[in-house]
């Protein structure tokens, strides 16, 4: 079983669960353009995102790490009018991008996009009224998510859901001797999260368009 397998597969189930998408597809071309990093959430994760998000009736949902608002815009299109969605992110050209893609969806109206660095950003949503949150989206820097499971759980409602992406890192993450800074923190926060009492948490490994990787999913009490 190889990535040519997983890419396949991925490609056939958008075929099927993901039709053509203007401003989704729009989304994919910015970044294609700007030669950003092609590491949104895939079509069939962002369509899972939506699901979790309608099945949890959101109302307000905090993202940290936009890119150019693939996922953003998946979340957003659960929300009801009136409800929002706070997406942080710290390199402004991915925002300027981002923004331009949330007008196009029909979006910015309930997208506030915060430019910053989320450990700046975070201290102003729990001191304001952004929050709480219904669904929180965990997918910047992998070397903050230490510190981004105490903010979001600060952040959340009770019963809110948290998704945290990337915590499986091609299997290394399972690899206790690793040196690298982003699996050595996402180790931290498996933890972390494993011994937090206000949590019910798993974690699921997955195979796609992306490679292999996972997600963290957690409940707060
Ligand atoms: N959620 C997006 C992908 C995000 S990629 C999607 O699926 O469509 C990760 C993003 O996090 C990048 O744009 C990166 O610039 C941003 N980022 C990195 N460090 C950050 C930080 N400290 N605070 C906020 N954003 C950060
Ligand atoms: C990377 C970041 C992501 O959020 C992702 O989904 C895949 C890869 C990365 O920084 O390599
Ligand atoms: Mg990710």
């Amino acid at each position: 079983m190889t990535q040519d397998r997983w890419t396949a597969v991925d490609t056939y189930l958008a075929g099927l669960f993901v039709p053509p998408d203007p401003a989704l597809d729009g989304v994919l071309q910015s970044i294609a353009a700007a030669d950003l990093p092609t590491i949104s959430v895939s079509p069939n994760q962002g369509k899972l995102l939506f699901i979790l998000a309608k099945a949890m009736g959101v109302r307000h949902v905090l993202e940290l790490g936009t890119l150019a608002g693939y996922s953003t815009i998946w979340l957003a299109r659960a929300v009801p009018p009136g409800g929002s969605v706070v997406t942080i992110e710290v390199d402004p050209r991915h925002a300027e991008i981002a923004r331009a893609n949330f007008a196009r969806a029909g979006m910015a109206d309930r997208i506030d996009l915060r430019v910053g660095a989320a450990l700046d950003v975070l201290p102003g949503l729990a001191a304001g009224n952004a929050g709480p949150f219904d669904l929180i989206f965990i997918d910047a820097d992998k070397v903050g998510y230490p510190d981004y499971l105490g903010w979001s759980i600060k952040l959340a409602r009770p019963g809110a859901l948290i998704l945290a992406d990337n915590v499986i890192r091609d299997g290394a993450v399972a690899d206790p001797a690793s040196k690298d800074a982003s699996v050595l923190a996402v180790r931290r926060f498996n933890e972390m999260l494993a011994n937090e009492p206000r949590v019910i948490a798993t974690a699921i490994q997955t195979v796609g368009a992306k490679g292999y990787d996972g997600f963290a999913a957690f409940l707060v009490t």
